[in-house]
C-alpha cells in the first residue's frame, strides 16, 4: 500500500488529523494496536477549547458536537465552604468552552472516517516506522500472520504516550522532560443529573475534587486519590461519601447519587518529548507531551498539534512550501509549554500534597484570595483555561 501520510493511532490527534487531510484531498491510513471496540469504549476528557470546536467544523464533524455538546461560559472554584465563578466568557471578550466527552468525539471522528472511505487498520501488532529520516519512510506491521508494509511521503506518530513513535527516534535525537505528581485521580461516570451547570473545581484539605458532566443526566466526578489506592476498595457509596465532604455544603446537599458505570483512576505526569519532528517523522498530541488533567488540556494540546501539522502539510502539497514542515516543532513546542505550565499550576494551586508544610499551604491560600480578588489574576487564569490562541 502507498500513501502520502500514513498515522500511527486512531486516537483524537490521529483522527482528527486523517479527517483535516481527507477533506483537503491528501491521502491517509490509520493503523492502530488496538480494536475498535476499545477505541470506542475509552473515556477520557471532557471539556473543548474554541480551537478544537473550530478544528471539528473545519474537518466537517461537527454536527453532533453542535447539537449535544453543551457551551460553557463559566466554572466555580470551591474553597474554604464556598463558591468563586470564574466568568470566562466575561473575562476572555466572549470566548467560552464546550463540554464534549472524548468517547463521542472519537466515535463521530471513526463515523465519518468510515463513511468517507478513508482505512483504518486496527489489531495491527508491532507497528514499526522505517527512514523516516530519509526520503522513502514506511511503517510495517504485522497482522493475521504476516507483515505488511506501507510506503509514504511522511509518518505520523499520534500513538499516545506508550507508543512506537517517539520510541522509534535515537535516544541522542531526542530529550524529555517529566514531572511525576504524588497523587491520582479516581474518576466515576454516574447516569445522575449534574450537581451545578458549571464545572467546580473544588480545594479541600481532604484533596482535590472536580465536578463535571458528559450531558444534563450524566455527570463525570473526581476526586484527587493516593498513588497506591486500589479500585475496589471504593465502593460508590465511599465515593459519594467523600465526594461531598470535599465540596461547600450547599453542593454536598443538592448532589444527586446513584451508581457508577465506569470508575478508574489516572496518575498525574507533566512530560514533554523535544524536539516533535525527525525528519519525516512528526510527534502528535500525547506521543510528545502529557500534562495532569486539571485545567483539561491534553486532548485541547493534541488538536493544536493537529492544526499545526495539517497547515504545514497542506503547505507542503499544495503551495510546494516546506516552512511550515520546519517550523512545526518550534511552534508547536511554544503553545505546549504554555499548557505544561498552566496545567501544573493549577494542579499546584487546587491538590494537596502530601509533602506540604506550612509555607505550601498558606501560599495556596494567598493564591486562592488573591484569585477572587483581582480581575488581572482572574483573566490570566481564564485566558489559558479557553486556550490560547494557535
Ligand atoms: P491517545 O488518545 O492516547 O491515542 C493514541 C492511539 O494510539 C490509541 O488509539 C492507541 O491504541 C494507539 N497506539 C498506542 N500504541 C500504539 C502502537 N504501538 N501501535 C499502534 N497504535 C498504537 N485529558 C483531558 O483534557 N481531560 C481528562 O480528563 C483526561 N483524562 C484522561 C484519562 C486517562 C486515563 C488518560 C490516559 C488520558 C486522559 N486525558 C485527559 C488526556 C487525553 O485523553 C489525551 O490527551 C488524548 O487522548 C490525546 O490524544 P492522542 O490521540 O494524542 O492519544
Ligand atoms: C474533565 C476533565 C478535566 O481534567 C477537567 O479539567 C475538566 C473536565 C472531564 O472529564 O469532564
Amino acid at each position: 500500500m502507498r500513501v502520502q501520510v500514513a498515522i500511527i493511532g486512531s486516537g483524537p490527534s490521529g483522527l482528527l488529523l486523517g479527517q483535516l487531510l481527507g477533506k483537503a484531498g491528501i491521502e491517509t491510513v490509520i493503523v492502530d494496536r488496538s480494536s475498535r471496540e476499545h477505541i470506542l469504549g475509552r473515556v477520557r476528557a471532557g471539556v473543548l477549547e474554541e480551537g478544537t470546536v473550530a478544528l471539528m467544523n473545519r474537518a466537517g464533524v461537527a454536527a453532533r458536537m453542535q447539537a449535544e455538546g453543551l457551551p460553557h461560559d463559566g466554572f466555580s472554584l470551591a474553597f474554604d465552604g464556598r463558591d468563586h465563578r470564574i466568568d470566562l466568557f466575561g473575562l476572555t471578550s466572549g470566548k467560552r468552552v464546550m463540554v464534549y466527552g472524548q468517547t463521542e468525539l472519537t466515535r463521530d471522528l471513526i463515523g465519518q472516517r468510515e463513511a468517507d472511505g478513508h482505512p483504518t487498520i486496527y489489531e495491527a501488532s508491532n507497528v514499526t516506522p522505517h527512514d523516516f529520516d530519509g526520503t522513502t519512510p514506511y511503517l510495517t506491521y504485522d497482522k493475521d500472520g504476516k507483515t505488511h508494509r506501507i510506503d509514504c511521503d511522511f509518518i505520523a506518530g499520534c500513538d499516545g504516550f506508550h507508543g512506537v513513535s517517539r520510541k522509534a527516534v535515537p535516544e541522542k535525537a531526542i530529550r524529555t522532560v517529566e514531572k511525576v505528581y504524588p497523587f491520582g485521580w479516581l474518576g466515576i461516570l454516574s447516569e445522575v443529573p449534574p450537581v451545578s451547570d458549571e464545572l467546580i473545581y473544588a480545594n479541600h484539605a481532604r484533596g482535590f475534587a472536580l465536578c463535571s458532566m458528559r450531558s444534563r443526566t450524566r455527570s463525570r466526578y473526581y476526586i484527587q486519590c493516593a498513588l497506591d489506592e486500589k479500585i475496589e476498595n471504593w465502593s460508590d457509596a465511599r465515593f459519594w461519601d467523600e465526594l461531598r465532604r470535599r465540596l461547600p455544603a450547599h453542593h454536598a446537599e443538592a448532589m444527586v447519587t446513584g451508581p457508577s458505570f465506569e470508575k478508574s483512576i489516572a496518575p498525574l505526569r507533566s512530560f514533554v518529548a523535544e524536539p516533535m519532528r525527525f525528519g519525516r517523522l512528526f510527534l502528535v498530541g500525547d506521543a510528545a507531551h502529557i500534562v495532569p488533567p486539571t485545567g483539561a488540556k491534553g486532548l485541547n494540546l493534541a488538536a493544536s498539534d493537529v492544526h499545526y501539522l495539517f497547515n504545514a502539510l497542506l503547505e507542503h502539497y499544495h503551495d510546494r512550501s516546506n516552512a511550515g514542515i520546519d517550523a512545526y516543532s518550534v511552534r508547536v513546542l511554544a503553545r505546549v509549554w504554555k499548557a505544561v505550565r498552566f496545567s501544573w499550576w493549577m494542579t499546584t494551586m487546587l491538590h494537596r500534597f502530601p509533602e506540604a508544610g506550612d509555607f505550601e499551604q498558606k501560599i495556596q491560600e494567598a493564591e486562592l484570595d488573591y484569585l477572587t480578588h483581582s480581575r488581572a489574576a482572574e483573566t490570566v487564569l481564564a485566558e489559558n483555561y479557553v486556550g490560547l490562541p494557535y
